[in-house]
């Protein structure tokens, strides 16, 4: 059937909410505020709807800037300004706290949103697959990949580089799982933003590409062991890209390198620390809006010099020597070897000895360190989008005072803090970073302190 809806909200999953016979169906590409007409679908349980026309654009509605918009999964909100995406995550994520974890919004301290300074070409890391022997993102709600020859998300190092890559590993496309690109942050200035279309983007910024280059590198995720054949592509890649290096990370055991894949970052707020990336492991992915989480988290903790911290999911050392700076202790948690030793490389080298590296499954770790009743002022978490279920009891039993909760996924952190809730923590405040715009992605840092 057709009908004629007014949109009341954007969902969580970035499309247009509104009401039609009493109940909620969702329209992609619709914004709040605007009356569209609809293909709608009730065949099935999930009525399926389909954006005709829109009769009354919002004033926040403009001409994506990609023109794979409609089809690529990785930018839900190009066709909406900033303000809109910002007020919008900011909505998702009271709406999860309220509707899932059951905390008002009433009464909680909602700081100003952080804003990232680039609108577009900010990603310094990306995760793509193989569509025949073309690298490719997921599409719109999907897992039918879309291939990719210019992304003006990503920072301009990276932003044309997928062509290039796609031709060098081609002959080794079938063997492979994923493809991971990692830059170093944003050298160049930001493509200007344009409203009608890619142009004007990344590819037409006047840049030293080749230098650029030397600050990228790429990781091989094979489906199986690796080969010769692997190795050699990876090689070639490496030297006709001009890029940093390489990691090839078979299935099962050892990754292998090539030149020199690790890129050393900006470090947030300790300047004197030197920071480092891989690109089989995790590493925020706008560089700019790190530095405001970093100093966020830091800010909310407020450790002071008889501070014990525990930091959960910490990485490769991301927030850790913001914390470190004014902590007496901080133990890190983290399960991925390959972060824990640029972690350890970044606290030698920057001589921070009051860090102690725990390789390990959180649950597990948090568990022995209450079974030998150890006592953190702080516990600092920044689970992946699963969430860190436990951290309530462990928190408690380990005599915390304050929880420094920082979210990728609404749900998670709305399921988490609510068992904070019920361990005896009230909510003190709530800060968005603007890490993902064009996305529906929200990332938050939620603080609460022992009743
Ligand atoms: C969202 S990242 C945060 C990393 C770091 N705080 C940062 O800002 O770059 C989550 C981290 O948790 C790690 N991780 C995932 N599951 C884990 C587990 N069960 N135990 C320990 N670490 C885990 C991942 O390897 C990843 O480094």
């Amino acid at each position: 059937m057709r009908a004629t809806l007014t949109v009341e909200r954007l969902s969580k999953l970035g499309d247009g909410a509104a009401a039609l016979e009493g109940r909620t169906v969702f329209v992609e590409g619709a914004l709040p505020g605007e009356r569209v007409v609809a293909e709608v679908d009730t065949s099935e349980k999930i009525w399926h709807v389909r954006l005709l026309e829109v009769l009354a654009p919002s004033a926040a509605r403009r001409p994506p800037a990609c023109r794979l918009a409609a089809q690529c999964g990785g930018c839900d909100w190009l066709h909406a300004d900033e303000v809109l995406q910002r007020s919008a995550k900011q909505e998702i994520v009271l709406s999860a706290l309220e509707h899932l974890g059951g905390i008002a919004r009433v009464g909680l301290a909602v700081g100003e949103q952080a804003v990232s300074q680039r609108a577009l070409g900010y990603r310094r890391r990306a995760v793509f697959h193989f569509s025949k022997k073309r690298l490719a993102f997921f599409g719109r709600h999907s897992h039918a990949l879309v291939a990719i020859d210019l992304c003006p998300a990503l920072v301009p190092a990276l932003a044309d580089l997928p062509p290039e890559l796609s031709e060098a590993l081609a002959g080794i496309a079938k063997d492979v799982h994923e493809v991971h690109v990692l830059a170093e942050g944003p050298q160049a200035d930001p493509p200007p933003f344009s409203p009608s279309g890619v142009e004007g983007g990344p590819s037409t910024a006047p840049r030293d590409a080749r230098g650029e280059r030397k600050r990228v590198s790429f990781a091989v995720f094979l489906t199986g062991p690796a080969a010769r054949r692997h190795a050699e592509a990876c090689e070639a890649a490496v030297r006709s890209l001009s890029v940093a290096g390489a990691v090839l990370v078979p299935k099962e055991g050892s990754p292998r390198l090539f030149g020199k894949p690790i890129l050393r970052a900006l470090a947030p707020l300790t300047p004197e620390v030197p920071v480092y990336l891989r690109p089989d492991a995790f590493a925020q992915a706008n560089a700019e809006a790190n530095v405001a989480l970093v100093a966020a988290v830091a800010q909310a903790a407020g450790a002071g010099p008889a501070d014990r911290v525990l930091e959960l999911y910490s990485g490769h050392g991301n927030l850790t020597f913001a914390l470190a700076g004014t902590a007496r202790e901080v133990v890190a948690v983290e399960s991925s070897g390959t972060a824990v030793e640029l972690a350890q490389r970044s606290a030698r080298e920057g001589r921070v000895t009051n860090v102690r590296f725990v390789q390990g499954d959180v649950p597990k770790v948090c568990r022995g360190l209450v079974s030998e009743g150890q006592r953190f002022e702080l516990v600092v978490a920044d689970p992946p989008r699963s969430g860190a279920s436990g951290l309530g009891e462990w928190a408690k039993r380990l005599g915390t005072r304050r929880v420094v909760y920082v979210a990728c996924d609404p749900a998670s952190l709305a399921r988490d803090a609510a068992e904070l809730l019920a361990a005896g923590f009230t909510p003190l405040g709530l800060r968005l970073i603007d890490m993902f715009p064009q996305t529906r992605h929200a990332e938050a840092v939620m603080t609460l302190e022992a009743r």
